[in-house]
């Protein structure tokens, strides 16, 4: 049975059978979430990449299609974007509604290209264009398109990686077959011997201050990234439709943990509830071939984004979406708890949770919670005084021996919110545990493989007295996962 599976998750997005990797052509389309993903069809490692597909109309309920295009004459289907061409520019569009486009690269030994395809069925069927490629420069490693209707120039734009040059590539075009290149940015950031891949850039609103806007350019690395491996690094700056001006040139992180990579948004989100949602891969190409089976990698709950003022720097807040409170039941409430040097263990229990805490330091200088408590396994979620950092610790998480680099702590750096308190939003699904800190500034997202009889959860405090002033612990249902009937 599915969920007899070891780790299977129960409110993430876990193929079927067989191996994933990066999230691909995100759409809101006809009342449904697509979700296309990197899929080897024959097997639970890398390889003949093509597009898995599923749709939500909650984005917690997956239901499994069949897959969207297959690699073919040793081109391989690799990572890239879908929009919904409202106003036919393609010209692929047959009938009443909107034709959806796939724009991605066509991986072959010799090169990498855009390609495009269209479907004209709710993404059901896919045909590939007949004169593909539509940008070839003759290079390898050129790649991850990710492309969106910019209203002001009236063009569909493309943010692409020439990812052994840490190079990111602006394109525009009417109609998403001819493109033509608007400038570049990069290298920039983190300067390690990594590459760039799966770009993304888009527009958000900046909490507080109404009315102002900043946009976003993401782009990951294959290794060298913060926790160790692979991981995002990110700018705040402006993209006038022609070319992005980088606030600054150092870049920031997206995730302090080490399982969050190659994150993309939805296109097509329905304009009233401008919301920008963004799903990452939850793994590691450092350690990716993890003790899971039949399948293998998950992709992290979609979160919802913003930008925020902090100091002098706008930084990005990560946060759960808020339908993902539909799936909690069973709450426990707390208030005022203090925890004395030492640790507590609360009645609730589970492996797969939604917890909420606002924790006043008190005395103590490090305190936090432990969950997936067994006698001999533990992952801890630490704030630390001193450092004001907030941390991960999966030493003790179960199975760490799969592979010499996969045991280890990671932290990232997290104030205390205006009252002096430290606010945390902790998700964990069986072989995950995503943690928001503050307003969700500060986010790590680690891989954890604990036995199955794992699941206490315990508030601590060292070297004094700290106080839960509210917390809520509650039970996600396992029932909902991506063969559930809703
Ligand atoms: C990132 C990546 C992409 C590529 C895809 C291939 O994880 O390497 O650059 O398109 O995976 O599966």
């Amino acid at each position: 049975d599915y969920f007899q599976e070891p780790f299977r998750p129960g409110f993430h997005f876990t193929p079927e059978l067989n191996w994933m990797n990066d999230p691909n052509g995100l759409t809101y389309f006809g009342g449904e979430y697509h979700l296309f993903y990197q899929h080897n069809p024959l097997g639970n490692v890398w390889g003949h990449m093509s597009w898995g597909h599923a749709v939500s109309k909650d984005m917690f309920h997956w239901e499994h299609l069949p897959i969207a295009m297959y690699e073919e004459n040793g081109v391989m289907v690799y990572s890239g974007s879908c929009i919904i061409d409202h106003n036919n520019t393609s010209g692929f569009g047959t009938g009443d509604e909107p034709p959806m486009i796939a724009i991605y690269t066509g991986h072959s030994d010799e090169r990498e290209t855009q390609d495009i395809a269209y479907s004209n069925d709710r993404g059901r069927t896919w045909t590939k264009y007949g004169e593909n490629p539509v940008i070839d420069l003759g290079k390898k490693d050129f790649r991850d398109p990710k492309v969106f209707w910019h209203p002001p120039s009236q063009k569909w734009c493309m943010v692409v990686s020439l990812a052994r040059e840490k190079r990111l590539q602006f394109y525009a075009s009417p109609d998403l077959k001819n493109w033509s290149l608007l400038s570049e940015f990069g290298p920039a950031g983190v300067r390690s011997k990594s590459n760039w891949e799966c770009p993304d850039l888009f527009e958000l609103p900046i909490e507080n201050e109404p009315g102002h806007t900043r946009w976003v350019l993401e782009a990951d690395m294959g290794n060298g990234a913060v926790a160790g491996g692979s991981g995002g690094e990110y700018f705040t700056g402006m993209f006038d439709g022609q070319t992005f001006r980088a606030d600054s040139t150092d870049s920031k992180w997206v995730d302090y943990g080490r399982d969050f990579y190659a994150p993309v948004t939805y296109s097509n989100l329905p304009r009233d509830d401008g919301r920008r949602v963004w799903v990452g891969w939850m793994n590691n190409w450092s350690t990716a071939l993890n003790p899971t089976y039949p399948w293998r990698s998950a992709m992290s709950v979609p979160r919802e984004l913003s930008l925020r003022r902090i100091g002098d720097q706008l930084r990005l807040c990560q946060r759960p979406v808020a339908s993902i409170e539909s799936l909690r039941k069973e709450p426990m409430l707390i208030s005022n708890m203090e925890i004395e040097d030492g640790d507590t263990t609360l009645s609730a229990r589970g492996q797969q949770l939604d917890l909420m805490l606002v924790i006043d330091p008190g005395t103590a200088r490090r305190f936090g919670v432990r969950v997936l408590k067994g006698d001999h396994e533990q992952t801890e979620i630490g704030y630390d005084m001193a450092t004001e950092s907030l941390s991960v610790d999966r030493t003790q998480s179960g199975n760490v021996k799969f592979h010499q680099d996969f045991s280890g702590k990671h932290a990232g750096p997290l104030g205390l919110d205006p009252n002096g308190q430290v606010r945390l939003r902790l998700l964990v699904d069986r072989c995950s545990v995503e943690v928001f800190g503050g307003e969700g500034e500060t986010v790590l997202t680690d891989l954890i493989f604990p036995s199955a009889s794992s699941d206490r959860i315990e508030l601590f405090a060292e070297g004094g007295r700290a106080t839960v002033v509210d917390g809520q612990v509650f039970q996600l249902d396992a029932s909902m996962g991506p063969n559930a009937n809703p």
